[in-house]
């Protein structure tokens, strides 16, 4: 049998292979509030210009309704042969109003309908996705100002480089995510123009009023141009570069907190609620949720540069390649949201230990700037000898198995004899940290300032 929504001129049905190749209904189901509520905006709109009697209306859309309420009590039968959502849908239509279902596509193509629904539903998503964005930040700003004050070794090329404060750190995270959610911000204003109306690529003849649609389904007015709005999937992509982006910042910080949770590290223990033990090492306490996270981020990235590739070499209008936009974007964007709330519940739950990170923080010669910039401001040193100076110092301490602060002031002045004994006040790690008062640096009192702006921001949203 021919297929029953575009089968006139065949006769014969599908092949299997080309049915299976062809379906996208297993997927695009998803769609189907916003199917149903971008065809209920469209019927409206056509029996407002007179181009549908208003009875043929009323009957869709009660139809439309109903067909809502099945779906959404799971009594709907999706069918593969009929392809996709909107075929399925409006098959259904007609099995429960007759033929006045027929009408509901005067004026529409399912090129058009796609682009509105795809849409429709990254919009939303985009909106609940900067919920649990913000989610995460407010459990950062709140670890953060709890440990405004905790000590913990910086590092540059992950070696210990200088003393700064644990809740510095996780607010470099607020201020990613922040930008993350900002990417996604500019990504929804872009995408908020309505494709509804462009037809198959060339518009229509019917008198069809585009801006009431647009504003019926929340978009800032209708697409300019009818083949921009069936062959666009930038809003898809762009939205994809914000989710990976996002993803890879959720990855750097799951990275670190494998890190901090070794052993070796010793800085952050994680709750038994989002710790895995080992089947045969009974002593393990595994951070399989970071690691996951960490993970996940290559098929966030995945569906970013799969949907490039698949847009890459497509000529205007529709291809059928562009049903392959959907799938990795559903993906990604519900791997984002499960990375994002298992990051949440993490940094809720995690306690570093202070003493540990204080002992690291002060190893390794870390405050070893600290002494340099001394030299400069008591001894007026260029900053480049007392690099210099300050190198030969540490030399000293490593060859003596000393810490810096364990250097006589004798120590000291062998190599330069003009340091006095108040050189010692800026040896320790505390000094160290609550000098860095420059703007956006670690002193505690900035740290507890900005966790306590970010606060109430995050409370005012
Ligand atoms: N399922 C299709 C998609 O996702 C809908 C558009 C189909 N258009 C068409 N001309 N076959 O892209």
């Amino acid at each position: 049998m021919s297929n029953k929504m575009w089968g006139g001129r065949f006769a014969e049905g599908p092949d299997a292979a080309l049915e299976a190749i062809n379906a996208s209904i297993d997927f695009d189901q998803r769609f189907y509030a916003q199917d149903i509520r971008g065809s209920q905006a469209h019927v409206a709109m056509l029996a407002r210009q007179g181009i549908l009697p208003e009875a043929d209306a009323r009957a869709i859309a009660k139809g439309l309704s109903d067909i809502l309420v099945e779906i959404e009590a799971g009594d709907f039968k999706f069918s593969r042969a009929l392809e996709d959502i909107h075929l399925n849908i409006e098959s259904r239509l007609a099995e429960l109003i007759g033929p006045s279902a027929g009408r509901l596509h005067t004026a529409r193509s399912r090129n058009d309908q796609v682009a509105t629904d795809f849409r429709l539903w990254v919009r939303d998503t985009i909106d609940s996705t900067d919920k649990v964005l913000a989610g995460l930040q407010t459990a950062l700003a709140k670890k953060a100002l709890a440990h405004a004050g905790t000590i913990m070794p910086g590092f540059t090329h992950l070696q210990s480089a200088q003393p700064v404060t644990f809740g510095h750190h996780l607010l470099a995270y607020v201020e990613m995510v922040s930008r993350d959610r900002g990417r996604f911000a500019d990504a929804r204003a872009r995408l908020n123009e309505s494709p509804l109306g462009a037809a198959a690529l060339a518009g229509t003849g019917f008198p069809i009023d585009r801006h009431a649609t647009a504003a019926a389904l929340g978009f800032s007015g209708p697409m300019r141009n009818s083949l921009d709005a069936v062959s666009s999937r930038d809003f898809v992509l762009e939205t994809l570069s914000a989710a990976a982006i996002a993803a890879t910042h959720l990855s750097r910080l799951a990275e670190e907190i494998v890190l901090w949770t070794t052993p070796q590290f010793g800085f952050v223990r994680l709750s038994d609620r989002f710790t895995t033990g080992s089947s045969i090492m009974p002593q393990k306490r595994n951070p399989d949720a970071a690691e996951l996270v960490r993970g996940k981020t290559g098929r966030v990235i995945g569906a970013l540069i799969g949907l490039l590739t698949v847009m890459k070499g497509l000529p205007l209008a529709y291809s059928k390649d562009m049903q392959e936009d959907k799938e990795g974007s559903f993906d990604a964007l519900d791997t984002l949201r499960l990375c994002t709330i298992a990051m949440t519940g993490m940094i809720e739950d995690l306690e570093p230990d202070a003493v540990a990170m204080k002992k690291a923080a002060g190893a390794a010669y870390a405050t070893a700037t600290d002494l340099a910039d001394w030299l400069v401001r008591e001894l007026k040193l260029p900053f480049r000898e007392a690099h210099h100076v300050t190198g030969r110092i540490v030399g000293k301490a490593s060859s003596l198995g000393k810490a810096l602060e364990e250097l006589t002031l004798s120590d000291l002045q062998e190599i330069e004899p003009r340091i006095t004994d108040a050189i010692f006040n800026v040896l320790g790690v505390e000094r160290s940290v609550e000098s860095r008062t420059s703007f956006g640096g670690t002193a505690p009192a900035n740290v507890a300032r900005e966790a306590e702006a970010w606060q109430k921001r995050l409370a005012d949203e």
